[in-house]
């Protein structure tokens, strides 16, 4: 192929773009960028700065002005905008992604407008404030994506798409900007993963409205674009398929998501030697669906995404930088060993879309298959004394935290947790695995996983969250 794995930059056309108020407008790349510039108490447009747009690796970044307050207040009011929620032309919804200090990314999907206009609001104690409206957005192929900057860092924002008549709009899509350098709180994760169709609707992620979620990470499976047929337009319809259903809808309309892939988002078990026009297509599929930043290099899929000094997210691709004798590709490992060893954050959550346990003979196209790299890695986060590291998998479609090696051997310090499936098919081998050993808890039942990652306990409180919205089981790990 000619062009390199990330040259699958999304076009849209900036039309006749504008914003009502003091917000800046500039296409990057594809993306509508909107400098908000949301002034400080006591200052107007005019006398704040516009700060820098990050690029390349997306941590610890985003700028804040001195006087930018955080750590803003959950408003104790939903935002409730003019007009009605147009159900059938937003049937997707409106999804934030890869929060930062000081900006998000938008993606908003529909194939019916020829404009839109989105409304950013920000989340007081008890009242909206509306900080930017962006007009003549003009979707690419059915879906516009935008990247906000200037927000202020910590705080609760709302975000709404209209369609062109002014009045029909979608969901409020609600997230929290990211702590900034030198901050730390209690962060509040979600994680999943396998959103398979035989539990849709996926019932249990509609409850995460409830937990005023930081940011949730999909794990890998968001889609199952397994159908042995090959037009482009069928990873768009898996897409589209998945975010109107109402789970992942509720779930994205609750807070900003942190994504990476696994193998279905292409094809089951398929690799870049063999199936690289195919990961092409679900690589650009996949990246115009679910708003996320482009990381330094490769598939752009591995990236970095700070919290403060509360929680680092590494965020791996560990299907399209494989290679026949590297699991992770030579540069994405060079830098997720680089990142660790910098990182000052006290938890780095490692999203790891197959898990890095050893589940002996269930293990299987995954770190298993490259021992070494396995080996290595795990040795060299020990040997530089790497400390509050969390693996986060998916993929096997039973839900635990366990040991990556079990007791007695080399790495049966090392912890990982299991989330999810929200969709996929339970798979019998959690029924037969027993708990105690190396799986200290088994969850057999459709979930996600909520973490509290809480810096001055020390300790990461798990719950697993079933269908019901209840807490199927509880861990907290020490670290
Ligand atoms: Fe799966």
């Amino acid at each position: 192929m000619p062009h390199s794995r990330r040259s699958f930059l999304i076009g849209a056309s900036a039309g006749a773009l504008g914003c009502v108020g003091g917000a800046r407008v500039r296409i990057e790349d594809g993306v509508t960028v909107v400098d908000v510039t949301d002034p400080p108490p006591g200052t107007t447009h005019e006398d704040t700065a516009a700060p820098p747009t990050q690029t390349g690796d997306t941590g610890g970044g985003g700028t804040t002005t001195p006087q930018t307050p955080t750590g803003g207040p959950e408003p104790s009011v939903a935002w409730e905008p003019e007009g009605p929620v147009d159900a059938v032309t937003f049937a997707c919804g409106i999804q934030t992604g890869d929060a930062t200090p000081d900006g998000v990314m938008v993606t908003v999907r529909q194939f019916a407008e020829e404009r839109l206009r989105v409304v950013v609001a920000r989340g007081e104690a008890d009242r909206w404030v509306q900080v930017a409206e962006i007009t003549g957005l003009v979707p690419d192929r059915g879906v516009v994506r935008v990247e906000l900057v200037g927000l202020w860092p910590d705080h609760t924002y709302g975000v709404v798409a209209y369609a062109g008549d002014g009045l029909r709009r979608t969901v409020v899509g609600r997230f929290r900007t990211a702590l900034p350098p030198g901050s730390s709180r209690v962060v509040r994760l979600g994680a999943t993963s396998c959103l398979g169709s035989t539990n849709a609707p996926w019932p249990n992620l509609s409850f995460a409205a409830e937990h005023q979620l930081d940011a949730f990470l999909l794990l890998g499976d968001t889609i199952y674009a397994d159908d042995g047929i090959t037009p482009a337009s069928r990873w768009e319809q898996h897409w589209t398929d998945a975010l109107s259903t109402s789970g992942l809808r509720d779930l994205t309309a609750a807070t900003s998501v942190v994504a990476t892939w696994d193998d279905h988002e292409v094809t089951n078990n398929w690799n870049w030697q063999d199936d690289g026009d195919e990961a092409q297509s679900g690589l650009a599929a996949f990246r115009r669906a679910l708003p996320m930043r482009d990381g330094p290099a490769g598939t752009g899929i591995w990236r970095r995404l700070a919290w403060g000094d509360a929680v680092e997210l590494f965020v791996l691709d560990c299907r399209g930088e494989r290679t026949r004798t590297s699991y992770l590709g030579p540069e994405q490992d060079a830098w997720l060993r680089a990142t660790l060893a910098a990182s000052t954050a006290r938890f780095k959550i490692i999203l790891n879309s197959v898990p890095i346990a050893d589940l002996g003979l269930l293990s299987s196209d995954g770190w298993m298959d490259f021992r070494e790299d396995r080996r290595q890695l795990l040795q060299y986060i020990r040997d530089e004394g790497i400390t509050g590291v969390l693996w986060v998998a998916g993929d096997v479609h039973w839900a635990t935290l366990c040991t990556v090696d079990p007791p007695g051997e080399r790495f049966d310090d090392v912890l990982e947790a299991f989330a999810g499936p929200a969709g996929s098919t339970l798979n019998p081998a959690g029924v037969l695995t027993p708990e105690g050993g190396q799986f200290l808890e088994v969850i057999r039942l459709h979930n996600w996983l909520r973490l509290e990652c809480d810096p001055d306990a020390n300790e990461v409180r798990l719950a697993w969250i079933g269908d019901d919205g209840g807490v199927l089981t509880r861990r907290t790990v020490r670290m």
